[in-house]
């Protein structure tokens, strides 16, 4: 516990970054997590001039009933390109539900006025609850100097996943918070995050389509997975996972493509997809090395070396999409640097 009434108050309002990523690259569910520089949410946390029950402060304006939940000890707006879809309740918001676990394990009495502006297209694969989550916690961690180490602020933003997927996976959040290529342990008692500096020429196309996404849609996308699998498919994600893992250690894109492969999430999942098979298709024959849903879709993410593919391979996942009456949005990118301070006041 960190007593904060010690606590020297420095600053009064901090804004991070955190980028988008894309989540499982095929065979590593939930295991995989790829920040990628396509978007970026940004979130501001303000010191809030209401009622502090440490200090006995006088509330100035827009007071917040104090009680001992931590939800109430935070308000939070959404701005930003997407923000109508996103629930302001601390409970149903990824930023809130990180935040308050921080608030409750550092028996942090202030409150915050937390700003969300939301860049990254939410419920589309694209990290987007897991960014906002990451940005909350660095700049929270940021505000109040609590120096979290970068896997507990992981382990906190994870919590702001069950707003949106109902579970928490730790994928989007390492890496949106550490950046890079990021393989999960979920497995021990403490989670490991393992980072490793992704090839400089590698590069990825997304295309998202134009879809009305259920509200909750990654619990969704989760409740039509297998429970068991066979022994042999396990096999074979195996040694996929592991070239993955292998390609990008080496810095080889050709190694990384060469592992996309998944038998067992993508064929429970593609049906969600309106022509997941004709985008892959029109992809690959474009010259992308893999092709594979982004997180719990429906974006779909291509992997290439060449630069000069980029507009080419773009193009065909348009023409995929369109072979189904589908408009979508494409964005060329590049691995991203993870979650980051961009201003203290
Ligand atoms: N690993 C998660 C899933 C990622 O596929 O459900 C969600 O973005």
């Amino acid at each position: 516990m960190v007593d904060m009434t010690e606590h020297q108050l420095t600053s009064n309002s901090v804004t991070a970054a955190a980028p988008s990523s894309t989540a499982n690259l095929g065979p590593g569910f939930d295991i995989f997590g790829l920040a990628v520089d396509a978007f970026d949410d940004y979130v501001t946390i303000k010191r809030s001039p209401t009622q502090n029950p440490d200090h006995g402060n006088i509330s100035l304006q827009n007071p917040i009933d104090i009680d001992d939940e931590p939800s109430s000890q935070i308000r939070i707006e959404m701005i930003g390109q997407y923000h109508e879809s996103i629930p302001v309740e601390v409970r149903r918001n990824s930023a809130g539900l990180a935040l308050q676990k921080i608030i409750k394990e550092f028996d942090i009495r202030e409150s915050f006025f937390v700003i969300v502006n939301k860049n990254i297209p939410p419920g589309f694969g694209m990290g987007s609850s897991a960014a906002s989550a990451a940005a909350a916690v660095m700049a929270i961690d940021s505000l109040l100097d609590l120096h979290i180490s970068k896997s507990d602020l992981v382990r906190f933003a994870a919590e702001g996943e069950k707003a949106s997927a109902g579970a928490l996976h730790y994928d989007n959040v390492a890496a949106s918070i550490l950046g890079g290529f990021v393989l999960i342990r979920p497995f021990p008692k403490i989670p490991e995050f393992i980072h490793i500096t992704p090839p400089k020429n590698l590069r990825l196309v997304f295309a998202i389509p134009k879809l009305n996404v259920p509200a909750k849609k990654t619990e969704l996308a989760r409740k039509v997975l297998p429970e068991k699998v066979l022994l042999g498919h396990v096999i074979r994600t195996l040694s996929n996972a592991s070239t993955i893992v292998a390609g990008f250690f080496s810095k080889d894109v050709n190694m990384i493509a060469r592992g996309v492969e998944d038998i067992i999430v993508e064929p429970a999942r593609k049906h969600l997809i309106p022509c997941f098979d004709n985008v892959r298709a029109n992809a690959l024959a474009a010259g992308a090395l893999a092709v594979t849903i982004s997180g719990a879709g429906p974006s779909i993410v291509a992997i290439t070396s060449d630069e000069d593919q980029l507009e080419e391979i773009a193009n065909s996942m348009r023409n995929g999409f369109k072979q189904c009456e589908l408009t979508c949005t494409t964005v060329k990118c590049s691995p991203s640097q993870g979650a980051r301070i961009v201003s203290k006041e």
